[in-house]
């Protein structure tokens, strides 16, 4: 997704502009470029296609400098990512210039419009209409410039914009994808994500939807469309700089792995007093009558966090016995959903930002539900719009492969099945205690578990030259064996396919010879024996099976050609623990491939668009 940084200050603006989008590399992108301003009314842009090091070259071939600018890394849309389509973009004259993440979905009679009044094209973009669109109203004020621009445009935008003309100020908007102002001394920055700005200040402004930003050394001024101005104060950012840097890994995803505990952990802080006897989940805002009002909950997500919600099915519906439908957003918002009366509708997002399921919670609001997300980034668009949050206190997650971020979702809706079982009278204190003081058990149990990092290292090593993949898995192991199968073919580019292990014998058993590895999850439950009688029809037929079982579990030792093993756990916190060692399978096998872990092709961190 694309990535935006902009600077105003007294600070050599083109290694800024740099550093900012090294930190936004997570998000994922295949062409990036910088312009730089100079005070005495000078523009020069530099772009390359492809990694920021082209760019680097780029610069160094052809030195810039400025005092104030912008910086993007492209994640192709409309138009190849070539140099010609990188942005930074400019309009005819060379005075203004712009940066854009989204997509503005009526360009093609925008630019319909524009050519008829003879500007000249010189990308395949969306961006370039709003650049030229600018410049158009320009009548000596960038604001209103793009404030009448924005009132042209349809679709979804996070814009920065400067001018030669208006030396010092860059203007910002957004329309969906996310914008943060870093509010510093003398110094203003913007960036897409809170990363960049962090090393310079820890005061930031969330800029909203629908409101347009002014940002000067010295001023940062929000207004609406109308230009009336809005209060949008800063908020003071704990996160660490340090958190963000690989930390001695040799990849952010692994630093991530080992980070499970942690996360899992800081997710119960608060929320779980120290005699593990209570649960606060206060700013959720649920009280007992909506526990027992609450006709259905439905959880939202995508990728990852769909895995989240489809665990977290199984265990609100067994210890809340509330209904729950679980939706991946980006078929949620286009099927017309049934909500019921007095429904709750929670979205699970590690970024608060994707946009299928920014627009099914809005579809999901305007049916008549009470919203709600997990989330793990403070201020982003789902915290905001629901009318409870838990947050997820994962830390920044880097690498695009979702892994701390995943079990700390689970960590937060399992609290949430407990708070609710207990609200409506499913559980009784004893019940919940009991559960508490095993949850609490599980970040050292995770601790425990990547102590044997270096066997499931050896596991890829025996089957990285596999071609395909199949996982199983039973009831709560299901999503778990969707999670590890999405793992591994989003880090390695293999294929690999997740099934209820039920339902193996109904298709899946054709694909299984000695050339595809089944990659089985048999803890310890009521359903161990029959998903170990699944894992013996695909070694009768010539599988390579590897287990995920619990440990000192000899008897399913005797029929995998690998097993690795979980610490014993109450069966239902299995997926917190099973999920470990496939992640690790995934690392491992990619890095075994000459994969790029932290950043696979073609996928992105944070999906702004739909
Ligand atoms: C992208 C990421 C996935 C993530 C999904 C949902 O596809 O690559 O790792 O699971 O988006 O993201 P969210 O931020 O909403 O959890």
């Amino acid at each position: 997704m694309c990535g935006i940084v902009g600077y105003v200050g007294h600070r050599d603006v083109v290694p800024v502009l740099l550093e900012g989008l090294t930190r936004l590399e997570y998000r994922g992108y295949d062409s990036a470029g910088v312009a730089a301003l100079r005070r005495e009314g000078s523009l020069s842009i530099r772009r390359a296609a492809g990694k920021l090091v082209n760019l680097k070259a780029e610069l160094e071939d052809s030195p810039l400098a400025g005092h104030y600018g912008l910086g993007h890394t492209r994640w192709a849309t409309h138009g190849k990512p070539t140099t010609e389509n990188a942005h930074p973009h400019q309009d005819a004259d060379g005075r203004i210039v712009l940066v854009h993440n989204g997509i503005i979905e009526n360009f093609l009679d925008l630019r319909a419009g524009l050519e008829a009044n003879g500007v000249d094209f010189v990308s395949d973009t969306d961006t370039e209409v709003i650049v030229h669109l600018v410049a158009s109203h320009y009548e000596g004020n960038l604001e209103n410039a793009v404030r009448r621009t924005l009132a042209d445009l349809e679709g979804i935008y996070a814009i920065v914009v400067a001018s030669v003309d208006e030396p010092d100020k860059l203007v910002v908007a957004r329309q969906g994808p996310p914008i943060v102002i870093g509010v510093g001394e003398h110094e203003n920055f913007i960036a897409s994500d809170v990363p960049p700005v962090l090393e310079y200040t820890r005061d930031v402004i969330f800029l909203d939807d629908g409101l347009v930003g002014i940002v000067t050394p010295d001023s940062v001024v929000v207004t609406d469309h109308a230009g009336a101005i809005v209060d949008a104060p800063a908020q003071q950012i704990s996160w660490d700089p340090i958190t963000a840097e690989k930390g001695g890994y040799e990849h952010f995803m692994l630093k991530e792995i080992f980070e499970q505990p942690t996360a899992v952990r800081d997710s119960l802080v608060g929320r779980v007093n120290r005699r593990a006897i209570e649960i606060d989940l206060g700013e959720l805002n649920l009280e007992e009558e909506l526990a027992n009002s609450m006709s259905e909950l439905l959880l939202l997500g995508c990728g990852t966090s769909w895995h989240a919600a489809l665990v977290g099915r199984y265990w609100i519906e067994k210890l809340a016995g509330l209904p729950v439908k679980v939706d991946q957003a980006s078929e949620f918002r286009y099927r017309d959903p049934l909500v019921a009366a007095n429904s709750v509708a929670c979205a699970l997002t590690q970024s608060g930002e994707t946009a299928d399921t920014l627009a099914a919670m809005r579809e999901a609001k305007a049916r008549g539900a009470t919203l709600w997300s997990i989330c793990n980034v403070v201020g982003s668009m789902a915290t905001r719009i629901s009318d409870g949050v838990l947050l997820t206190q994962a830390g920044p997650e880097i690498s695009v492969a979702s892994t701390k971020a995943f079990t700390s979702q689970l960590t937060c809706l399992y609290l949430m099945a407990l708070k609710l079982g207990e609200l409506r009278g499913r559980l009784s204190h004893e019940a919940v205690e009991l559960r508490l003081h095993a949850l609490a058990r599980i970040p050292g149990q995770i601790e425990e578990l990547l102590t044997h990092a270096d066997k499931f290292a050896g596991v890829a090593e025996r089957v990285a030259h596999f071609k395909q993949f199949l996982f199983i898995g039973r009831g709560v192991m299901y999503p778990i064996a969707l999670e590890g199968a999405l793992k591994l073919k989003e880090l390695s580019y293999l294929h690999a396919h997740g099934y209820p292990a039920g339902e193996m014998k109904h298709g899946p058993i054709a694909l299984i010879d000695d050339g595809v590895p089944v990659v089985a999850l048999a803890p310890q439950s009521s359903l161990y024996e029959k998903t170990a009688s699944n894992m013996q029809e695909a070694r009768a037929r010539d599988g390579f099976i590897i287990g995920v079982g619990t440990e000192g579990d000899d008897a399913l030792a005797e029929f995998c050609d690998e097993l690795m093993t979980i610490p014993d756990c109450l069966p239902e916190f299995s997926p917190l623990l099973a999920i470990v060692p496939l992640q690790l399978l995934a690392y491992h096998v990619a890095v075994q491939l000459g994969c790029d872990v932290d950043q696979p092709r073609n996928l992105a961190k944070s999906v702004t668009v739909e």
